[in-house]
């Protein structure tokens, strides 16, 4: 944000229980987009002042909110009982004294966006305001607080009388269309020297912030009104359905400015995108595809149908095919992937690699050009490049006890289901027999072989057909 001012401070109201979700947790820990709704209004706080100028208000479930957000190095301030959004800012009062101006942000509005707060902070300056009111004209106005504008005649003034909050609407005021947001900017002393003022002369028996518009305006303080241009940016989430709706508006948001950046997706209504996903151009998203938390995906991929892909750093043209679930893995470039793989956590898959259908890894490299794929695990395993994995190879990296490694050198050919039985390494070049049981390290170049030898008998299963239709016959009789 250009002016970036050390003068503002922002205060993100974050304290409450959020009863009408009906939830053990704090309402702004639930999440839309993969995030947590105070994660979302942090991300754009701090494109407009710096983490440390931003004060998160917290009451309810204080340990569970910090923890939520903590990685966003914000400061913290308590409100230990919830009386009202006014009282919450009654907590402030020592942390704001150092800053001319707060901006006041709720946690349960998380579209805001940085534009937005930057144009109240902008026009609160130009204006001199004491207190500047983001508000909207959503289809439903219910619920919230309104905004009561200045009578002027002529032209419509910018500067407001007071804000009435849903229950204390009088018949007159119910069909009020502009709402306030919830989120203002204030100038720090103007407002500290009249909070006290505030009651809870109120149906909620709360400290009410708005209540503070009109006392700074029957003072002569300047109290303006600034209307969101677009409406659903300023929709706070109070109940689940609101949240749904939210997730929902976020998420097309979200395929949207992919799309703008040169990602194809098929049917966007289907998939399920995070907030903090990121998609190189010319990469194909299939219908129903999810990725979630912090993916990163590069460009010319093709992510097919049915595909879970969590904190997973896919590198440039991997295509991961139908119905994969990847987690906490990295992809490398050029790779392919499944149909039916699941890729755990500490998964690594190298350059160009090939890992198929009903492949299981964890805890595992898999080195450039090599390949596992069919039906099989993979686990604490550092596999070289160019290694042979046959079908149904299984590492038994479990002893009951501890996990231990299997170590696969470049170029081993591993023949189909062997069992390795860990800790074991296969030195570089080696083979195993398909069926073998590898309990011992192989050095590089041989074979490693465990079976039993094969006993052929002549015509015993034309013998063995001849006695069970005999049988067969003896039973009707
Ligand atoms: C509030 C406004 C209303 C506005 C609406 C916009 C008041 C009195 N009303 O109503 O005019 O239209 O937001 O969304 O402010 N909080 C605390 N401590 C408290 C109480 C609340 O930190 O003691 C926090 C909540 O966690 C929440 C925010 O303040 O993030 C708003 O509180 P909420 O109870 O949701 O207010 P609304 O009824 O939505
Ligand atoms: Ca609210």
């Amino acid at each position: 944000m250009s002016s970036s001012d050390k003068r503002f401070a922002i205060a993100i109201l974050a304290a409450g229980k959020g009863t009408r979700l009906k939830s053990k947790l704090p309402k702004v820990v639930h999440q839309i987009g993969g995030r947590p709704l105070l994660g979302h209004v942090i991300v754009a706080a701090r494109r407009v002042v710096s983490p440390t100028d931003i004060f998160c208000i917290i009451g309810h479930e204080a340990e569970r909110v910090r923890e939520a957000v903590g990685a966003h190095e914000t400061r913290f301030v308590e409100q230990r009982e919830q009386k009202g959004t006014g009282h919450a800012i009654m907590q402030c009062r020592e942390a704001l004294s150092a800053y001319e101006h707060v901006l006041v942000l709720s946690g349960d509005v998380p579209l805001i966006r940085a534009e937005t707060i930057a144009r109240v902070r902008d026009a609160h300056i130009e204006r001199g305001a004491a207190m500047t009111i983001l508000t909207a004209e959503p289809p439903d106005a219910f619920g919230y607080g309104r905004i009561v504008r200045k009578p002027v005649s002529g032209s419509e003034s910018d500067e407001v009388e007071a804000i009435v909050e849903q229950k204390q609407l009088s018949p007159a005021q119910q069909g009020l269309p502009e709402v306030n947001s919830g989120i203002y900017a204030f100038n720090v002393r103007e407002l500290f020297a009249r909070i006290d003022r505030l009651t809870t002369d109120n149906p909620h028996g709360e400290f009410y912030l708005t209540d503070i518009a009109a006392i700074l305006q029957r003072d002569g303080k300047r109290v303006i009104a600034v209307r969101a241009t677009d409406a659903s940016e300023v929709l706070g989430v109070n109940t689940r359905a609101e949240l749904a709706a939210l997730d929902r508006l976020l998420r097309v948001k979200k395929a949207a400015e992919l799309m703008a950046n040169g990602v194809t997706i098929f049917q966007p209504e289907t998939c399920v995108i995070d907030s903090d996903v990121e998609i190189g151009p010319d990469t194909v998203i299939e219908p129903f595809v999810q990725l979630l938390g912090h993916t990163t995906i590069g460009g010319d991929c093709r992510i097919r149908s049915y595909s879970v892909l969590t904190n997973t750093r896919v590198g440039d043209g991997v295509t991961v095919r139908h119905g994969c679930i990847t987690e906490t893995a990295v992809i490398e470039n050029g790779a392919i992937i499944g149909p039916y793989s699941h890729l755990r956590p500490a998964s690594h898959i190298g350059e160009n690699a090939h890992v198929g259908n009903f492949v299981e890894t964890k805890k595992t490299r898999l080195g450039k050009g090599s390949k596992a794929n069919h039906l099989t695990y993979l686990g604490d395993s550092e596999i070289g490049e160019g290694v042979n994995i046959g079908a149904g190879t299984i590492t038994c990296n479990y002893d009951g006890f501890s996990k231990h490694e299997t170590v696969i050198e470049d170029g081993a050919f591993i023949g189909s289901n062997t069992s390795l039985v860990a800790p074991v390494r296969v030195g570089r070049g080696s083979i195993t027999g398909a069926s073998s049981c590898i309990t011992e390290d192989l050095p590089g170049d041989s074979l490693g072989l465990t079976r039993a030898k094969l006993v052929v008998k002549d015509g015993w299963a034309a013998e063995f057909r001849k006695r069970q239709k005999a049988a067969k016959k003896d039973k009707k009789k």
